[in-house]
């Protein structure tokens, strides 16, 4: 009796054993497996269209799309190109211009991201599941599935601009801007409008002399051959950093990017490039850039102002960028709360001025953020 009891207590515990390991692996199993695909949007089939092309990739899907303009009006579609890791930017712009308010505006927004390169660094790591929350959360991401790098901005680039194409073609202008630049967005849309933008045009700051230059210097991070790039000059092109154009233009620009040879420099191939190839010529609002993210700090010390320069960099400053645009915007809302003193007959800044500086590093758009002695004269 007794070894038979034991028997039957040594099958049950066995059996015991063997079920809560069976429980332990399905949790295990269930846990690494891949997680099944985000919600989106309710028309899915439409924003991860499975025949789409970008420039000479033959299978680009979108990993995470957005339907940010439905299909409300929508004076203003801003497609911001952002680093996966840059998420401090990101959030700085939905506080300081929450989804919410620019709706009241017209305007949109959505951020273009690639695929996480796992074998880049010196960024804030962040992994798929992250974006993925960030989406659930905002729905204002746009991610194609080609390698985020440098040298494949120029996919990004385009992918912005045929997002807008299909999925906001109601967009009277489109802003294309990187997640490190801080722009007044209300101050450049009336700007635009009183250049009357419309048809085969973008509005930018166009680069000028020595800037139109391909580096030959074969250490700089900007390198071009004379086999990836023969001519000793790169047709007229405005700064990627902000630029305005409209959705014919975009047609335009996307089309050639399709039937011509890739190139890696995003602003140059595209605004430059593809813009001779396309017919569409620019207009200069190069006077309301600044290249000295001082400028835009110094502006802010006075909340009675509305800054000289409608778009600066921002050295991926999240605090700066948040406060340029929190300050565009209370200056939008309250009109009179905020002086403008612009100089238009001699194209000076009157608020913040520079001194201390060689004046041929004062007005060069190459990219670099330039820390001068800036003097607020309010
Ligand atoms: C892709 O598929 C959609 C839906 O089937 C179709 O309407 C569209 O014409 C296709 N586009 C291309 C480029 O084949
Ligand atoms: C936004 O668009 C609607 C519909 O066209 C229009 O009535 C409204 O005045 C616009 N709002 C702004 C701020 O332009
Ligand atoms: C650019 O993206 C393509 C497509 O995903 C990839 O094959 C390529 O390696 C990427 N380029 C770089 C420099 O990472
Ligand atoms: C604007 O600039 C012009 C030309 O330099 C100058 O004559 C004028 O006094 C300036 N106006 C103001 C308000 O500073």
């Amino acid at each position: 009796m007794v070894t038979s009891h034991h028997k039957v207590f040594r099958r049950v515990l066995t059996v015991s054993c063997c079920l809560i390991c069976a429980v332990l692996f399905f949790l295990y199993a269930t846990k690494n497996q891949p997680r099944p695909r985000r919600p989106r949007p309710a028309s899915s089939h439409r924003f991860y269209p499975s025949n789409w092309t970008l420039v000479n990739l033959k299978h680009f899907e979108f990993l995470l799309n957005s339907d940010a303009c439905e299909t409300r009006h929508i004076d203003l579609l801003v497609i911001v190109t952002s680093h996966p890791g840059h998420v401090a930017l990101r959030n700085a712009f939905r506080r300081a211009l929450p989804m919410e308010a620019l709706r009241t505006f017209n305007i949109s927004r959505v951020f273009l991201l690639a695929q996480i390169n796992p074998s880049q660094t010196g960024y804030h790591q962040v992994d798929q599941t992250i974006i993925e929350e960030e989406h659930l959360n905002f729905n204002d991401i746009v991610q194609g599935d080609f390698i985020e790098s440098y040298h494949n901005l120029s996919y990004k680039h385009i992918m912005g601009l045929k997002y807008s194409i299909h999925y906001c073609p109601q967009a009277q202008l489109i802003l294309k801007m990187d997640d490190d630049i801080a722009v007044n967005l209300f101050q450049l849309l009336d700007l635009v409008r009183s250049k009357s933008l419309t048809g085969l045009q973008i509005a930018g700051a166009m680069l000028t002399g020595n800037e139109r230059n391909p580096v030959r210097e074969r250490a700089s991070k900007w390198y071009v051959s004379r086999y990836d790039y023969a001519p000793s000059k790169y047709p007229p092109f405005v700064s990627g950093w902000a630029y305005v154009t409209t959705v014919q233009a975009a047609i335009q620009l996307v089309r050639h990017a399709e039937s011509s040879p890739f190139f890696w420099i995003d602003d140059t191939y595209v605004t430059g490039m593809l813009a001779a190839l396309s017919g569409v010529n620019h207009v200069d609002i190069r006077t309301r850039f600044t290249v000295f993210a001082d400028h835009l700090k110094c502006c802010l010390r006075n909340d009675a102002v509305a800054c000289d320069y409608f778009v600066g960099p921002s050295g991926d400053d999240a605090e700066l960028v948040e406060a340029f645009h929190r300050q565009s915007f209370r200056c939008k809302i309250r009109i009179d709360s905020c002086r403008a003193a612009f100089n238009e007959s001699s194209d000076k800044p009157s608020f913040c001025v520079i001194t201390n500086l060689p004046s041929q590093t004062y007005d060069k758009l190459d990219g670099r953020i330039i820390h001068g002695q800036i003097v607020p004269l309010f």
